[in-house]
């Protein structure tokens, strides 16, 4: 099978391509190389054959003329919030162009899409009030988990925008053209080859941070570091996409919110202390009690419905996910120091 990974040299993208190739697969890569360390992951993907087109997705007429694949997953995207905020028809032209452009050319093609969403497509304002205030002084205790069918009515970041008008366009090419799809909704994803800044990658950035003693902040919600948030290892998302790939024929034009879940959700507070436990370095963490109007403080996926539906949950909780990032980060420290 032949499978085309845009942004295949974005955490996410390289991840799954390596993930793939291991298995069999014949795999290629799109990434036009914007974010930073996605230079590092291309080596990783040269060392594997996995050739990679340096392309921008929101032109059409070079995405067309790109080899027929038998299944596009759908990994390239402006991930960061703020970002969307300030370089508005940057990240509508990547985020929401982009996958149009791949669904045209999975239509040529007559090929399958599986597209990477985000838990940001639900509005903010119901995620901010799942917490009772807005000073959050005390460790939150996981009682609301979300799923499919929680509301996308509301505003949600420009990201979250496009992030939501793309699966439409994804069920919309379903329809009219019979186009197979999978959606995987996805909350905070973390581990090895991501380059976390402050609004994307946190858990990446918090260890790089500790490893290097370099400042932090809390941010937001009183600056007590409760805000909290599940992260799926990115092993597990591999292994997910894997079991879908094998199923697509049986199991197909679905979507399914997936996360770390109760097995794999931290506090910024609680990362610090994993960190501080996992490097043997505490840092000084300041306090800032205003954050971004896109921020939220809290989000734990329900997996219910793609747990049943794939026998499939993950398998690694927050240690495991600092673990093995820090291992990744402490033995590239001299390489990596340029991408952070
Ligand atoms: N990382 C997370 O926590 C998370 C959570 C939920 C959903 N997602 C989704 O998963 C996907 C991958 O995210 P990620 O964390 O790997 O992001 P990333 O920034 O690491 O990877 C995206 C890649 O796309 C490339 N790219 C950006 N604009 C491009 C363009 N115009 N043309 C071609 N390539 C371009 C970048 O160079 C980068 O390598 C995205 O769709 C994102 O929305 C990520």
């Amino acid at each position: 099978m032949k499978i085309l990974i845009t942004g295949g040299c974005g955490f996410v993208g390289t991840n799954i391509a390596l993930f793939l190739s291991k298995k069999k697969y014949k795999v290629q890569s799109l990434d036009n190389l914007s974010r930073k360390g996605s230079r590092y992951n291309l080596s990783l993907l040269k060392k594997n054959n996995i050739k990679n087109y340096n392309l921008d997705i929101a032109k059409y007429n070079k995405i067309k003329k790109l080899p027929k694949y038998d299944l596009i997953i759908d990994c390239c995207a402006e991930a960061a919030v703020e970002v969307s905020r300030k370089q508005i028809d940057k990240v509508i032209n990547t985020n929401l162009t982009g996958t149009l452009n791949i669904l045209k050319k999975v239509k040529k093609d007559n090929s399958k899409i599986i597209f990477l969403s985000s838990s940001r497509v639900y509005p903010i304002n119901s995620l901010n009030k799942i917490i009772k205030n807005k000073n959050i002084k005390k460790t939150l205790s996981v009682n609301k988990m979300i799923n499919e069918m929680e509301n996308t009515q509301g505003a949600k970041s420009i990201y979250g925008l496009t992030k939501l008008t793309s699966e439409m366009f994804v069920e919309e090419f379903s329809y009219a053209f019979n186009v197979k799809y999978l959606i995987n909704r996805c909350g905070v994803i973390s581990g090895p080859l991501q380059f976390g800044k402050q609004d994307q990658g946190f858990v990446s950035l918090w260890i790089w941070s500790h490893i290097n003693k370099i400042k932090l902040d809390y941010i937001g919600y009183g600056g007590y570091g409760n805000q909290i948030r599940d992260v799926l290892h990115i092993n597990d998302l591999c292994e997910l996409i894997s079991i879908q790939i094998k199923k697509f024929n049986q199991i197909n034009n679905k979507l399914f919110t997936v996360g770390g879940s109760k097995k794999s959700y931290t506090s910024l507070k609680n990362l610090t202390a994993i960190c501080e436990k996992i490097t043997k370095n505490k840092i000084k963490i300041g306090k800032k009690t205003k954050t971004s109007i896109y921020d939220i403080p809290y989000y734990i996926t329900n997996n219910n419905y793609v747990s049943k539906t794939y026998k499939w949950k993950p398998k690694k909780n927050i240690y495991n996910v600092v673990k093995d990032t820090y291992i990744w980060l402490s033995n590239n420290k001299k390489n990596l120091k340029k991408y952070f």
